[in-house]
Parts: C-alpha cells; structure tokens; sequence
C-alpha cells in the first residue's frame, strides 16, 4: 500500500539579508511537523522559498548598483545557508525567480485573463513601497502608511484586476462547512466577520510602474503584482501547469499551509479563490501562528529589535534556540523572545533534566556495570517501572494528538514528564545504596533500574527528533544504541523493552553546558 501523503509548506519569504529570530519560528515550527509525518511514515513533501519580485527589491538593487537578480542571489543563498544552519529539512526550496515559477503564473495569469476572472481597468491608491500596499485614503494615518508610519505615494495605473468578489459567497460556504480549514478559530472568525462578511472588492494584479515582475504575456506593459506571483508558488513547486506535473497529481491539496497571521487574510481569501478560479481543490489547512514579539513589539529590522539567529545559534546551538521556539509560546499565540526566558530553559530543561538523567545514567551504568547491560534473567524490578513506561512509550497518542493540533508545547510538556519522572525515579531508587548492598537480589535490582532508565532514554531520544533533530544520535551514541535503527523508528518508541542486554555505554560531552546568566 502507498504511503499517505503529507504537503507543507511555509510561507516563501521576502529575501532580506535580516532574517531573525521571528521569521525562523515558522519554518522551525513546519520543519519539526515536517520531521514528524516522516517518522509516522507519511510520504512528504516540504516546500519553502523566497518571493522574490516588487518595487522593494528593484529600488534595493539600484542603489547597490547591481541587477536585482543579482541582488536576490545574494541573499538567497544566505538564506539557504540559515535554513542549513537551524537543520530545516525541507525537500524543495523554490524561488519565484526560477524558470518554471515564472511560466506556471504566467500561464495561470493568461487563463484567468481569457476566462475572464481577470479583467483590465484603473487603480487608484496611496501606495507604500516599504510595505508594497497600496492604502485608501480613510485608511491613512495623519497622511502616512498605517503600518509603518513612512510617506506613501498617490498612484494612479491601468492595472489588471482580479474577480475576487465573485467568489466571496462559496469562499464564506467553504468555511463555514471545513472548520480544519482556518486554525486557530479565532482566526477563522476573524476572517468571516472581518473580511468576508463586509464584502470582497476586486484584487489589483498587475503593475505598470516598475518591471521586476513576472511579465503578463498579453500585455508586456504589465508584470504580474505580488499575490498571484507568490502563492502561486505552493502549486508550481509541484509542477503545475507543466508537463512533469507527477508531484502535483500526489501531493496537491496541501494537508497544510502555516503562515504567520498577518499573512493568513491572503491565504484563505485570495489564494482559495484563485484556486476556485483554477478549478482546483482547496488546501486542507491554513494555520496562522502568531508572532514572536520583543519587547512588547514585533521584530522588525526597521525597528531595530531584532535578535539574530546566526548569533543566537552560534552561542547555544541549533537545537536548543529550536527547543525554546517550540516550546515557550502556545502555538497560535503571541509569546515574547527574551535572552533571560532562553536561558532559564536552556538550564532548566535541557542542562538540568534531560542533560543530567543521561549523563548520571551514563556514569551509572560505567561505575556499577563497566557500562554493560546485564541480561535479562540478572535483572528485576525495583520499583515505580509502571509510571516510568506510562510517561515515556505510553505518551504516543498524546503527542500523537498534539502534534496533529500543532501543539508543539503540550507535546514537549508530556516528552519532559517522563523526563522528570526518571529523574525522580533515580532518587527513589537510589542505584548508589543498592551498589553497597551485598544481596544479589539487590545487584538484579539495580540492574532492573539501569535498565528502566535505559530503556527510557531510547524513547524518548526518538521521540525528540522532530523537534531536536542532532541531540538523539548524541545520546543514542552515549546509550551504546547508535545505528540500531530497528529500535530507534517512531513505531519502536512506543513499545518498552527493546533495549538490548549487551549494550554499552560510552561516556559523552555534556549534552547541554549550563549558561551563566551573569555572565551573559
Ligand atoms: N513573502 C511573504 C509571504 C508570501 S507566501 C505566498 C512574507 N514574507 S516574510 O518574509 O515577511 O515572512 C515570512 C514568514 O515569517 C511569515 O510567516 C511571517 O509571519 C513570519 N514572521 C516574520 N516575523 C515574525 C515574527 N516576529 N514572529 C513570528 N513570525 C514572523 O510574508
């Protein structure tokens, strides 16, 4: 039987040469789901890129004196590079620069044209090239942009335009009757009574006003504006509209589209009703996390606070900066990015409880049984196994069940209970006074808790590869298991007792070092 398919994209960003920490915490968040579906066998496909076309990029380029395909180039490969450096695994990264982007919206573009979705007329509106929105006059402030503060334009154009409003009422029915389909609900609603509700206008697609743009083929005054152009990029990275479209027959409906919220009006509005336009089935899922915020405020470059993810990665390692982003903010909330917040997580999660139960077991086991597992008939129980079981091969379907909410956090929270509860275990247990005792019985004991604690340890080194994917072949290696990879599938890490006996331990670095916050 083939495998289900999972399609998931994150948004394709703006090549800025400033990614912080805000932008890495969709494509973390994707990337750990991403790393899930694989590990629960899922056949996936993971897309993210960079959008690349507009005035913005073309005014950039001038004043460096460069083209702006040279420009983007540039920083695109930065951007890969950051991709690479926080472990992202994505299986495609398209650029709406790329040969086949370009035809595809072109294409697209030409058939809405003919059928008449896409029509010609005149823009007018106060426009602001930071932001790249247009603005009407009652939504100015004191004359300016609304978002951003700075001067806007009054321009006037022939543009071509999209019937957007001619698929308001199935756009209002598709929701109503998908309740997946915008997550978190609050967004949902939102949308409804917000946008929908008061009524769609018509969607201006196209620019005469500058030219780094796909160009309209029917009209080579025109280049194809922003939203076209750029989600178009979830169906031509499959191939749509060209003849080697094999991966978009698998893969299309997406199962999920995750974007920040301020991006999420764009698609659940206008991408659906290009897709309706294109006759084309609907993603199963737009999920609109919230933002990382500084100091009560967005990070943005322009304000100033931004935090750096190169630098961040660089002091405390990739997957504890992932570790953090995925576990301090509700997923769909806002949550703040403080240094002292990381670092309190840093130490007390990862130095403390999951760096301490490995390298006290790891010490253990050399100290007490030359790092070698007895065999199963020298060792017995001793003790709360039960609970230990419960909390480590016993949470699949509770992380099951939160992953599939994308609720990264819940998920951590129940991988860190059986964390804690080994860590207590080790106190109730006290391995170092049934070391002393002279009991045989006990010596099988204290085999039995290594054992539990080993076994433990194998779980949940599994179980944490999708959201810390270089920390479990570390502790694999140190719990004498690496390369056995029957016994580290996802399936394998809900089932107790496959540790093998025979196995040995070698002693490790310390996983996590503790950070003095003085110091930093
Ligand atoms: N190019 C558009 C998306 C087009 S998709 C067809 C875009 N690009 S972006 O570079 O500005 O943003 C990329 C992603 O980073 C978005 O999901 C955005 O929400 C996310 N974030 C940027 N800053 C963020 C925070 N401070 N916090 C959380 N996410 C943030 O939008």
């Amino acid at each position: 039987m083939s495998k289900p398919t999972y399609y998931i994209t994150t948004p394709i960003y703006y090549p800025s040469d400033n990614l912080h920490i805000g932008h890495s915490y969709t494509t973390v968040a994707a990337d750990t789901e991403a790393r899930y579906r694989r590990l629960k066998g899922y056949d996936v496909m993971f897309l993210t890129g960079t959008d690349e076309h507009g005035l913005k990029i073309q005014r950039k380029a001038e004043e460096k004196g460069v083209t702006p395909k040279e420009y983007v180039d540039e920083i695109v490969s930065g951007i890969i590079k950051l991709w690479d450096t926080m472990n992202i695994s994505n299986d495609r990264f398209i650029r709406t620069t790329d040969d086949h982007h370009v035809k595809t919206v072109q294409k697209i573009f030409k058939q809405l044209y003919d059928q008449g979705d896409i029509y010609k007329s005149e823009y007018e509106g106060w426009y602001c090239t930071p932001c790249e929105s247009f603005w009407t006059e009652t939504q100015l402030k004191d004359g300016k942009c609304p978002d951003c503060g700075r001067p806007v334009e009054l321009t006037r154009e022939e543009s071509y335009f999209f019937r957007l409003s001619k698929y308001q009422d199935r756009i209002i029915e598709y929701i109503e009757s998908h309740p997946d389909f915008i997550q978190p609900v609050s967004r949902r609603n939102e949308m409804l009574s917000n946008f929908l509700r008061p009524g769609l206008e018509d969607l201006c697609v196209s620019r005469t006003t500058f030219d780094w743009g796909i160009p309209v083929t029917f009209d080579d005054k025109h280049v194809v504006y922003v939203w076209v152009d750029a989600l178009s990029n979830y169906i031509s990275a499959l191939g749509y509209g060209s003849d080697d479209d094999g991966d978009f027959r698998r893969y299309w409906p997406a199962q999920l589209h995750l974007v920040g919220k301020e991006i999420i009006r764009f698609h659940t509005i206008i991408w659906p009703a290009i897709l309706m336009a294109l006759d084309l089935p609907l993603p199963e899922q737009v999920y609109g996390h919230g933002w990382l915020l500084l100091d009560g405020g967005k990070m943005s470059k322009s304000k100033g606070n931004v935090v750096d993810p190169v630098i961040l990665t660089e002091k405390y390692g990739t997957d504890a900066i992932r570790y953090f982003l995925l576990r301090e903010v509700p997923f769909g909330s806002d949550g703040v990015f403080s240094n002292e917040a990381l670092i309190a997580r840093i130490n007390a999660d990862l130095a403390n409880d999951l760096g301490n139960l490995v390298s006290r077991t790891v010490s253990m086991q050399l100290k007490y049984f030359n790092g070698v597992m007895p065999s199963a008939e020298d060792r017995i129980s001793c003790g709360p196994e039960d609970e230990v079981i419960a909390l480590t091969a016993g949470n699949s379907a509770a992380i099951d069940e939160a992953m599939d909410a994308l609720q990264f956090p819940t998920a951590l929270t129940e991988l860190w209970k059986g964390i804690s509860r080994m860590n207590k275990y080790i106190d109730e247990t006290a391995p170092w006074v049934l070391a002393k005792s002279s009991d045989p019985d006990d010596r099988r004991r204290l085999a039995g808790v290594m054992y539990t604690l080993l076994e433990g340890i194998r779980i949940v080194s599994v179980k944490l590869e999708p959201f810390m994917p270089s920390t479990p072949a570390k502790i694999q290696e140190q719990a004498g298991i690496a390369g056995n990879a029957d016994i580290l599938t996802w399936e394998s890490s809900s089932k107790w007792g496959l540790y093998p006996d025979g196995a040995e331990v070698k002693k490790g670095g310390v996983l996590f070092p503790r950070i003095d916050a003085e110091k930093q």
